[in-house]
């Protein structure tokens, strides 16, 4: 039999319980994964809330009981029909996508062949569990922008949310390849942005944004929406363009439905988006919205086996302790939070 992580129902604290299911055959294209880890990222603690029911249920990924995580981390089982890069008992971590067929918190998931990479030797399955789901959006943020390891040296960049996982994992990429960065960071935490190689960190406060220079190229908002239009004022007139994962697209159409949603939504971006334009014609602006991506995993297992990406570690649990994960993110503890089904 296989187990699975549930949440039963909308609510804070999460209502979680373990059931379980009959073990899965692999379709074609599909391998079977033994989850040896698993995490639970910022989305899963919001979903469990009722975050984003109304255009998440569009992918059928909404309705109660629901099995969340993104993330996978294990060893090949089965395989099925036409998967020919991986053979049972090999290591690999990977990811799903969000859908009606179920999320990764789990003991063992099918995962489409092109959405798993081989795991480097001797690597704890937690240190990788951590990674696929944070760092494809981040990359996701990064092709936004339009800045690559072709054109990124000498390139400025904000990061705003620099001692998060997004942000740590923006600043691994970013410094070895040659980007100015400065490192907006949390409280009492300017030193991660700076051991991470930024040349400036400061920590979030009143008028910190204000007192940045104001010739960016490069802006990623990963921590306040509301911060957004003030990061924007801060792009040069050659910039390429702004990236923020903390927009209101989701809680829009939970809040105001369908219309009124679209609305709001097309009303805030249009606010941000003209001064982004006001301040440099050419750059982009974008919402970076997760879904899995072959180049984003293609470039996480080369970061991982030259050990150039990581993200600490802050807690691990069984699945029947899930509820201690799930607090540990929602309280913004340190560290990213890991199940061991
Ligand atoms: N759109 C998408 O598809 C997508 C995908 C992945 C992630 N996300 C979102 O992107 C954000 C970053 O993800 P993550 O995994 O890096 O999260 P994380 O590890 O929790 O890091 C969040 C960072 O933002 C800072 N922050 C949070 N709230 C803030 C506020 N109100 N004002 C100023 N700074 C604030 C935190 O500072 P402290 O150290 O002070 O807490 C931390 O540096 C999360 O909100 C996540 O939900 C969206």
């Amino acid at each position: 039999m296989r187990r699975e992580l549930v949440c039963t129902q909308a609510g804070t604290p999460p209502h979680l319980a373990v059931r379980t299911t009959p073990m899965p055959q692999p379709g074609p294209g599909e391998v079977l994964v033994r989850v040896q880890a698993t995490s639970v990222n910022p989305i899963d603690t919001k979903r469990a809330e009722g975050y984003g029911q109304r255009l998440l249920g569009l992918k059928g990924a909404a309705r109660f009981p629901l099995v969340l995580g993104n993330d996978v981390a294990g060893v090949v089982q089965a395989i099925g029909a036409n998967v020919n890069r991986f053979a049972p008992g090999q290591q690999v971590f990977g990811l799903l996508g969000t859908g009606r067929q179920g999320g990764a918190h789990a003991s063992h998931v099918l995962v489409a062949q092109d959405l798993l990479v081989t795991a480097p030797d001797n690597t704890d399955p937690s240190t990788l569990a951590v990674l696929p789901y944070s760092f494809t959006t981040l990359w996701l943020a990064l092709r936004a922008t339009g800045l690559n390891a072709g054109n990124a040296r000498g390139k400025r960049v904000l990061i705003h949310g620099a001692n998060g996982g997004l942000g740590r994992l923006a600043l691994q990429v970013l410094v070895p390849w040659g980007c100015d960065v400065t490192a907006i960071c949390g409280k009492g935490e300017r030193q991660v942005g700076l051991e991470l190689g930024a040349r400036i960190a400061v920590e979030y406060g009143p008028h910190c944004i204000a007192a940045l220079p104001t010739d960016f190229d490069v802006v990623l908002n990963f921590a306040n929406w509301n911060d957004d239009g003030l990061l924007a004022a801060h792009l040069g007139p050659d910039a390429r363009g702004q990236a923020t994962t903390v927009h209101p697209l989701l809680s829009n159409f939970d809040r105001l439905g369908w219309l009124k949603g679209a609305w709001a939504s097309h009303r805030d971006r249009s606010k941000v988006r003209s001064v982004v334009a006001s301040r440099a014609p050419k750059a982009r602006y974008a919402w970076t919205i997760f879904k899995p991506d072959r180049d984003a995993l293609t470039a996480l297992a080369e970061g991982v086996r030259t050990r150039r990406l990581g993200l600490p570690v802050g807690v691990t649990t069984s699945l029947e302790n899930a509820q201690d994960a799930f607090h540990h993110v929602s309280a913004g503890q340190p560290g990213r939070a890991v199940l061991l089904p």
